[in-house]
C-alpha cells in the first residue's frame, strides 16, 4: 500500500541512488511542491541540499520570512534568501500589459537566480519540483504553473550551463499525494493546503503599473481577507481566494473629511479544475465585515468590491 510513509521511504532512497554524495541546488519559491522537494531532500541528503529562495517582493503579506521561519528554522533546510524587491519594482516600472509583466517578471527571476546560483561551488543537480500533472500537461501560455523556476528553468538553460543534472522525486505524484507527504514531512499543514498563487504573485493582482506602494497596500489588504476566511471556516470551502488592486481613485468620508483613495476587489471561486469556476457565494455578513476592517484599518483604500464573475467568460486572476 503506498501510504505517504511508504512513498517518502522510497523517494528517499531513490534520491540517495540517484545522487550519491554530490551537492543539490533547489530553488524554493514558497509554494506547496518545491517546499515538500525541500524537506524530502533535507530528510534525503540533508547538507548535500541548498536551496535558493528569490523573493521579488511580489509574495503574500509577510510571505518571504514565513518561508525562512518554516523552511530553514523549523526544518533545517539550508535556504539562500536573495532580497530582490527593489529589482522587481524597478524592472516594472512603466510596463503596463499584463503579458508584458509576466515576461519582465519570469525572465528577472530567472536572471537572480542564475546570478545567485553561479556563486555555489559543486553542485551537480538541480531538485524541481515537477508533479505528475506538470508532466502531462503541455506547457506554456498564461497557465505556465506557479512555480516559475521550473517552467522557466528550461527557458533560462542553467542546467545546461552549469552542466547540472535534474532530480525531480514528485514526478509521479498527483498533487494531494504531495501534500499528504508534506505533512508527513513535518510541514504545517496550513501551509501545505493553501490555495494556488500564480508565478508572477502581486504582480498580476496590481492592475496595470506594479508600484511598491499598491504592492503594500494589496498585501495587507490580502492578509486581512485571508485571515478573515480562516477564522471563519471559509477558506477551505472556497477553491482559491485574494485580493486584487485596482489603481482606481474612488470618493469616501473619513470622519469629517473627504478621501480619495484606491479601491480593492475580493475574489473568491470555487472550482475543481481552475478551467471554469463559480464566484463563492460568501455570506453578506462576513463580505461587510471584511469591507469594514479593510477600509478602517487601511489608510489608502476608500473602497471594496466583491467580484462575482463566473469563468468563463472572466478568468480567475484579473490579469
Ligand atoms: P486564470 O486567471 O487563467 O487562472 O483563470 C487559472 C489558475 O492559474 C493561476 N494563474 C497563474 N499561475 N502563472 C501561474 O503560475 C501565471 O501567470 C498565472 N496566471 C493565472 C491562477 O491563479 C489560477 O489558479
Amino acid at each position: 500500500l503506498w501510504t505517504p510513509g511508504r512513498i517518502i521511504d522510497d523517494s528517499i532512497e531513490r534520491v540517495r541512488e540517484q545522487v550519491g554524495d554530490d551537492h543539490v541546488l533547489l530553488g524554493l519559491s514558497g509554494g506547496v511542491d518545491s517546499s515538500v522537494v525541500a524537506a524530502l531532500l533535507e530528510k534525503a541528503i540533508g547538507d548535500q541540499l541548498t536551496c535558493v529562495f528569490v523573493d521579488t517582493g511580489l509574495l503574500r503579506y509577510q510571505e518571504g520570512d514565513q518561508v525562512m521561519a518554516t523552511m530553514a528554522e523549523h526544518m533545517g533546510v539550508r535556504v539562500i534568501r536573495v532580497n530582490a524587491a527593489e529589482r522587481f519594482f524597478k524592472a516594472l516600472e512603466g510596463v503596463e500589459d499584463p503579458e508584458d509583466k509576466r515576461k519582465v517578471i519570469g525572465r528577472l527571476f530567472i536572471e537572480v537566480f542564475d546570478e545567485e546560483a553561479g556563486k555555489l561551488e559543486g553542485v551537480k543537480w538541480l531538485a524541481q519540483g515537477t508533479i505528475y500533472p506538470d508532466v502531462i500537461e503541455s506547457a506554456g501560455g498564461k497557465t505556465g504553473k506557479a512555480h516559475v523556476i521550473k517552467s522557466h528553468h528550461n527557458v533560462g538553460g542553467l542546467p545546461e550551463r552549469m552542466n547540472l543534472k535534474l532530480v525531480e522525486p514528485l514526478r509521479e505524484l498527483f498533487k494531494d499525494e504531495v501534500r499528504r507527504i508534506g505533512v508527513e514531512l513535518g510541514l504545517p499543514r496550513e501551509m501545505v493546503y493553501r490555495h494556488p498563487f500564480p508565478g508572477p504573485g502581486l504582480g498580476v493582482r496590481v492592475l496595470g503599473e506594479v508600484k511598491a506602494e499598491y504592492v503594500e497596500l494589496l498585501q495587507k489588504a490580502d492578509a486581512i481577507y485571508i485571515e478573515e476566511l480562516r477564522r471563519h471556516d471559509l477558506y477551505d470551502r472556497v477553491s482559491q481566494a485574494f485580493a486584487v488592486f485596482l489603481p482606481v481613485k474612488s470618493v469616501g468620508v473619513v470622519g469629517d473629511g473627504r478621501a480619495y483613495d484606491w479601491v480593492v476587489a475580493l475574489r473568491a471561486v470555487e472550482t475543481i479544475d481552475f478551467m471554469t469556476a463559480h464566484w463563492a457565494q460568501l455570506p453578506y455578513e462576513f463580505l461587510d465585515h471584511v469591507s469594514r476592517r479593510i477600509i478602517n484599518e487601511l489608510r489608502g483604500i476608500s473602497r471594496v468590491v466583491y467580484d462575482i464573475s463566473g469563468k468563463p467568460p472572466a478568468t480567475i486572476e484579473w490579469e
